[in-house]
């Protein structure tokens, strides 16, 4: 009996592997391990045996047994993985084939121009050593205003501007300066980092105005920052965005989150500074204010002010794609009209 046990175990391990599919899978299975499968078959004869044989042959075939049922799930886990390759090779279709998509008459899928220029900026910050953060659109009082110096009579947390919720309490995010707050509660200094997203303005709209559009916060904090490293690194965006030579000018700005603050403005691009709707008919567009972190806004952070000071500046990024592309009206970027977003393909 043991010798045919053996001859089974063998004929077994030779044929198990070649099993290529559920339905042969079975069929083996209850031909070896079946109640009328070869291996009961073989135990039959132990009812004449005597007790040492049985005991020896009853371990054996319940160790072959074991071994059987374990190559046999290995080998229904290979065919369930064959199975499940063969099934996504079928269906695979590769999307950015673009020919292959038209020739199946569906439209490619592009990116929104100001993802564009997002990953874009992101990229140039990301060279220069700067994280790149994140925050929620839905914003409490603290981060929005409070830790931002930002008064309780400021004409900023004005019902006008800013989209509260029912219980007064959470705000739709006016700027992705909240993201300073939060990168100062989670991170010791130095440190820098930018941080993109949309913002929310109970605004009229126009030609230069949305309710929602884009700001690229960033921030660095460190010892002995100067206005001069703030320069130097608007600059270095600046020409890294227009590879051409534009004009900028730097004027004082108010607000209550840095001191001194700047408003940045670049020569409008699209009437070359002879005016137009999208300046306001000055040949100007504001288009980075910025300045030094006020030491009220540090310490609301949890950064002490005599040991560590930075700069701060908030991107406008819609503002950014109209110059770049010569859009000359904010509304078509969230107009919905794919016609517009169609034309912007690359990346
Ligand atoms: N948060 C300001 C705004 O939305 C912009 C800003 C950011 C100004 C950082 C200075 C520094 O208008």
């Amino acid at each position: 009996m043991l010798e045919k046990l053996e001859e089974l175990k063998n004929e077994f391990r030779e044929s198990v592997a070649g099993l290529q599919d559920r339905n042969s899978l079975a069929e083996f299975k209850s031909t070896y391990l079946g109640k009328k499968g070869r291996l009961n078959d073989i135990l039959k004869g132990m009812r004449d045996a005597d007790t040492d044989v049985r005991k020896q042959v009853g371990g054996t075939a319940n160790e072959l047994k074991q071994e059987m049922q374990k190559s046999l799930d290995k080998q229904l886990q290979k065919i369930e993985t064959t199975e499940i390759d063969a099934a996504l090779n079928k269906n695979w279709q590769d999307i950015t084939l673009t020919d292959s998509v038209r020739a199946k008459g569906l439209k490619a899928a592009g990116f929104h121009p100001v993802t564009l220029i997002q990953r874009e900026i992101e990229d140039i910050f990301i060279s220069m050593g700067f994280d790149i953060l994140d925050g929620p659109h839905i914003e409490d009082d603290f981060h929005n205003f409070e830790a931002l110096n930002i008064p309780d009579t400021h004409p900023a947390r004005d019902m006008q501007d800013t989209f509260w919720f029912a219980d007064m309490k959470h705000l739709l995010r006016t700027h992705t300066s909240t993201i300073q707050v939060r990168g100062m509660e989670a991170n010791e200094p130095p440190f820098k980092f930018v941080g993109p997203g949309k913002v929310f303005r109970c605004e009229a709209t126009d030609a230069s105005h949305e309710m929602a559009f884009h700001q690229l916060e960033g921030m660095m904090v460190g010892r002995d920052i100067s206005v001069a490293n703030l320069i130097y690194f608007m600059k270095t965006l600046l020409a890294e965005i227009f590879r051409q030579q534009v004009n900028v000018r730097l004027r004082p700005g108010f607000f209550p989150f840095v001191e001194p603050g700047f408003e940045l403005d670049i020569e409008c691009l699209i009437c070359a500074g002879k005016g137009c709707r999208v300046c306001k008919h000055t040949g100007w567009v504001e288009l980075l204010p910025c300045g030094m972190t006020h030491p009220n806004v540090l310490k609301a952070g949890g950064i002490d002010p005599t040991q560590w000071n930075g700069f701060a500046f908030g991107l406008g990024l819609d503002r950014l794609v109209m110059m770049r592309y010569h859009i000359d009206d904010i509304r078509h970027l969230h107009g919905g009209d794919l016609r517009f977003i169609e034309q912007f393909k690359a990346y």
